[in-house]
């Protein structure tokens, strides 16, 4: 059960000192029903299911519960709360600091708003590497704050992990290819496999979380032709970022689709808005409206009854007579 979403978004507007309620149609209940899936919840099994009727699936990552709640309504398949969190929301210039508390506030925000798409947590640096035990806890974690699955960035030897973790009953999508938490630690190749070592590695690696029981796999920066190769290998869904045209599905950070964040920009990112533009120039807007006494402006003011005003004032001077 999902709090916090009705059937139907309310806004509250200020008009002529009453605060009304205005109903917004919802497009999840109205136009767009059908398209959305008759608005039921994904699962995990209809995300192996697409791939088997060729049908790519769309990912976005997600963190917070205004943007999650218009991703969700948009219709994607999938919302990532990724690590990324670390960077885009909270400024680190790496993944590597944020922490399981800071990843479950997002997660528990972004699952008050989403009604249909999967919700994955990612498992951030340091919370599944020291013991298998302390791996299931924290994965059962991001379930209990509403997430539909976890993710894990996958190096060597993870698959006795994975294999727990899913027998705990979490559904697990394996990352490889160019995994940001430890690739700045060992200054790794960003772009992974573009010799034959590489290529056979990711496909061992593939294999692998496959029979560990992940129910998919993100390929981050891997070769088209590999990520090809290994989406044609194994029978559970790719999901690629800057990994080509041939996988099973695709992810962006959604800040960076939106055209929001002005780190890192890489060049198979597609800029889908601009927000950075459009968020500077209405703050910029805001701000001289003030300075200009332009706004708030009557129709934003709330308005004390007349007799009452005169009634204060009077009431006023007789308390400035008397000293008071
Ligand atoms: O944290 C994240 O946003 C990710 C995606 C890049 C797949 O792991």
């Amino acid at each position: 059960m999902k709090l916090g979403v009705g059937k139907s978004d309310s806004r509250i507007t200020n008009d002529n000192n009453s605060i009304k309620r205005k109903e917004k149609r919802d497009p999840c209940t109205t136009q767009n029903k059908f398209l959305v899936n008759n608005g039921e919840k994904i699962t995990v099994n209809q995300i192996l299911e697409m791939k088997k009727r060729n049908e790519k699936a769309a990912f976005v990552t997600g963190y917070d519960y205004s943007n999650a709640l218009i991703f969700d309504r948009a219709g994607v398949d999938g919302i990532l709360v990724g690590d990324s969190a670390a960077m885009v929301m909270l400024g680190y210039n790496s993944t590597a600091p944020i922490e399981m508390q800071d990843m479950l506030i997002f997660c528990n925000a972004v699952s008050r708003a989403v009604r249909r798409a999967l919700i994955i947590g990612d498992m951030p640096f340091g919370s599944y590497q020291s013991s298998v035990a302390e791996a299931v806890h924290n994965a059962a974690l991001f379930i209990k704050a509403g997430c539909d699955a976890v993710k894990i960035e996958c190096g060597t030897r993870i698959e006795q992990l994975i294999r727990s973790i899913v027998a705990a009953g979490i559904p697990v999508m394996g990352h490889i290819g160019f995994t940001p938490q430890t690739a700045s630690l060992w200054n790794s190749n960003k772009i992974h496999g573009k010799t034959i070592d590489s290529a056979l590695q990711l496909l061992e690696q593939a294999r692998e979380l496959e029979k560990a029981g992940a129910f998919s796999l993100v390929l981050e920066m891997v070769t088209d032709e590999v990520a090809s190769l290994i989406s044609q290998d194994v029978s559970i869904p790719t999901i690629g970022i800057g990994s080509g045209v041939n996988c099973d599905g695709q992810i962006l950070v959604a800040h960076d689709l939106l055209g929001l964040y002005k780190g890192i920009q890489f060049s198979f990112v597609k800029r889908y808005a601009h927000l950075y533009e459009t968020i500077f120039d209405a703050v910029s807007l805001y701000k001289k409206d003030i300075k200009e006494k332009k706004f708030p402006q009557d129709t934003n003011s709330f308005h004390m009854d007349k007799n009452e005003l005169r009634m204060l004032l009077k009431k006023m001077k007789l308390k400035r007579k008397r000293g008071e």
